[in-house]
């Protein structure tokens, strides 16, 4: 989704903002710009396309200027375009502004700088901003933008410089912005990671917060004036976490983190037999557990379901983010709220999050990225550890919230009284070993993917706790390869998608032991009766699914409840495969952007 990149203090800030850009390509884009201000005079330049694309324009690494801002757009209001691309700029060339966020009511908002006598030149909703700042400038950058926020509805991350002023305001509102506070510098972006190359000391800004930033002073307060004495926190990440390492994709590089992911995400979280968490508050008469999520974390949450009605015996509700926060939705005394995001800055996940707080939930984060919006709006957290994920599809981070959801549920019936059923804790610390194994197999599913790059449909199948798996499968293969792939629970199969098994549809069973492993079979039996052609991940060397399967993924076994965090490795891998071998952006999927902060 849009990012935003800005400098002042000492350095070629063109060079800079450019390798920021580059930085910001993971969250998926498809034009950018930057503006820099020298001697009273902003120079814009923007470009449809590639940074590389930007990269080329003639002159822009010999823009003079220490100070400037930048931005790579997800077309949200008009086409992908270069007029549509920011900095959006006054009709003087005076003040220039990146958005990221959707300005809610701008179209009332242009009629009444077009009667003004403003005019546009794009179709986007950002360019009312620059705009009306223009209209409230009068010597004083913060309070023009100041008073031109008050008049806006919606989402914003915003940065804005004035030719006459050698400072820059940034204000948010729903869009995230951190500024990394240097020596005699400051750099602020939409994430961490272009950051960290100059500082690890930053400030992540609130919502309804403002900077206004100098290359040696900085000032943080609210959009209606108050000052705030904002925290300044060390990042811990380290830049050659977010290196490829040799790998040819980000993705795979995470897809083979996943052994050390888990191992993160359980270390000092299970000792003597016990689960250690810091929950803020008490869990032990919980009657009722709501998880909200989208995309890759709305089935991790899928299969908390599945682990915790079983183990833990409280109902689980789970719903998507952008449907709890418009429909009627009940919040009781004994109930818990838990969202779940990678980024933690998931616009509908944040706004169903604040939906159950102001309903009075006491709410609990599994994210992964330290600092995030969520994370520092959740009654308390369990943090992922993870590390970077760059890849646009969600691998590790899925990984971890599914072990992060076990830990959760465990620590429930923990402190509910009850014993915990110590061949689980055990096994989870066999898992990592064993997902190396599946790793092994990358090279043989790489041959069976090689069958399947012209297929145009693809159908996963699973049940129980492996239908959840099934979804996520299926989704990693239509974000990164663009086939047309569904998950569905395989006895559901029957009831329509059965249809459209032939001799072209690849089906991928998840059959491994269960107690309704035979059930899985039959199913199995019945797409071979329609001649579908059946890839099958299993643990078990039965003749049956020897006989009706044309490929086999044989895995390593493990508790039939902590199974899903085997079986989507090679069905990551699958989809990995099956993109790279078509020659696509596995990384930077079409369309699709890492952190979607808009709704
Ligand atoms: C899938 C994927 C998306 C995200 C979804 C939620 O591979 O990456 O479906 O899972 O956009 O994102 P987070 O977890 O950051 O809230």
């Amino acid at each position: 989704m849009c990012g935003i990149i800005g400098y002042v203090g000492k350095r070629n800030t063109s060079k800079l903002l450019i390798d920021g850009l580059k930085k910001l390509e993971y969250r998926g884009y498809d034009s950018a710009g930057i503006c820099i201000l020298n001697n009273n005079n902003l120079t814009t330049i923007k470009r449809k396309g590639k940074i590389k694309d930007l990269e080329v324009v003639e002159g822009i690494s010999k823009i003079k200027g220490n100070i400037g801002i930048a931005h790579t757009r997800w077309a949200t209001h008009g086409e992908p375009s270069q007029i549509n691309a920011h900095p959006h700029t006054d009709s003087k060339g005076e003040i220039a502004l990146v958005h990221n966020g959707i300005i809610e009511n701008y179209h009332s908002l242009k009629e009444l700088l077009i009667q003004d006598g403003y005019i546009f030149t794009s179709e986007t909703d950002s360019e009312i901003l620059v705009h009306l700042i223009k209209k409230f400038y009068m010597d004083d950058l913060e309070t023009a933008v100041k008073n031109a926020l008050s008049y806006v509805e919606g989402t914003f991350g915003i940065a804005v410089l004035h030719k006459n002023e050698n400072r820059i305001v940034v204000a948010r509102r729903g869009s995230p912005l951190i500024i990394g506070i240097g020596e005699n510098e400051m750099i602020f972006a939409s994430d961490a990671i272009p950051i960290m190359d100059y500082t690890k000391r930053v400030i992540y800004l609130n919502d309804d917060e403002m900077a206004i930033l100098s290359a040696n002073d900085f000032k943080i307060c609210k959009i209606d004036g108050e000052i705030v004495d904002s925290e300044i926190h060390e990042i811990k990440w380290s830049i050659d976490q977010i290196e490829k390492k040799g790998y040819k994709h980000f993705m795979l590089k995470e897809i083979f983190e996943q052994p050390e992911a888990m191992e993160n995400v359980l270390r000092g979280r299970i000792k003597e037999g016990k689960i250690k968490l810091t929950i803020d508050f008490d869990v032990s008469k919980l009657e009722r557990i709501v998880i909200t999520a989208c995309g890759t974390s709305w089935h991790s949450a899928l299969l908390g379901k599945f682990f915790i009605e079983k183990h833990v015996n409280i109902p689980v509700e789970i719903d998507y983010a952008s449907e709890y926060r418009y429909r009627q939705t009940i919040v009781k005394d004994n109930d818990l709220f838990v969202v779940i995001s990678q980024s933690g800055e998931t616009a509908d996940t944040l706004a169903a999050l604040r939906k159950a707080k102001a309903d009075g939930a006491k709410s609990i984060g599994l994210i992964n990225v330290v600092g995030s919006t969520i994370a520092r709006e959740v009654d308390s957290g369990i943090y992922l550890h993870a590390g970077p994920e760059i890849g646009v599809a969600s691998t590790k981070a899925f990984l971890c919230q599914v072990t992060a959801l076990i830990l959760l549920g465990l620590y429930i019936k923990q402190e509910k009284g009850e014993k915990l059923d110590q061949e689980i804790l055990k096994e989870l610390f066999n898992v990592p070993e064993k997902i190396k194994k599946c790793l092994n197999l990358s090279k043989e599913i790489s041959e069976i993917a090689k069958n399947y790059t012209h297929s145009r449909n693809f159908l996963y199948l699973g049940r129980n706790n492996n239908f959840p798996v099934a979804l996520e499968g299926a989704l990693k293969l239509k974000e990164i390869s663009y086939i047309h792939a569904e998950g569905y629970p395989a006895a559901e199969m029957k009831h329509g998608p059965i249809a459209l098994i032939d001799e072209e549809m690849p089906v991928v069973f998840i059959a491994t032991n269960s107690a309704i492993l035979d059930k899985v079979i039959s199913n199995m039996e019945e797409t071979r009766a329609r001649k579908g052609v059946l890839i099958t991940i299993t643990d078990n060397g039965n003749e049956a699914i020897n006989r009706l399967s044309d490929k086999i993924i044989s895995v390593p076994r493990t508790h039939e409840d902590l199974s899903p965090l085997i079986n989507v490795i090679p069905l990551q891998l699958l989809a990995y495969h099956i993109a790279d071998l078509k020659d696509l952006n596995v990384d930077r999927p079409r369309n699709l952007a890492k952190s979607v902060t808009v709704e």
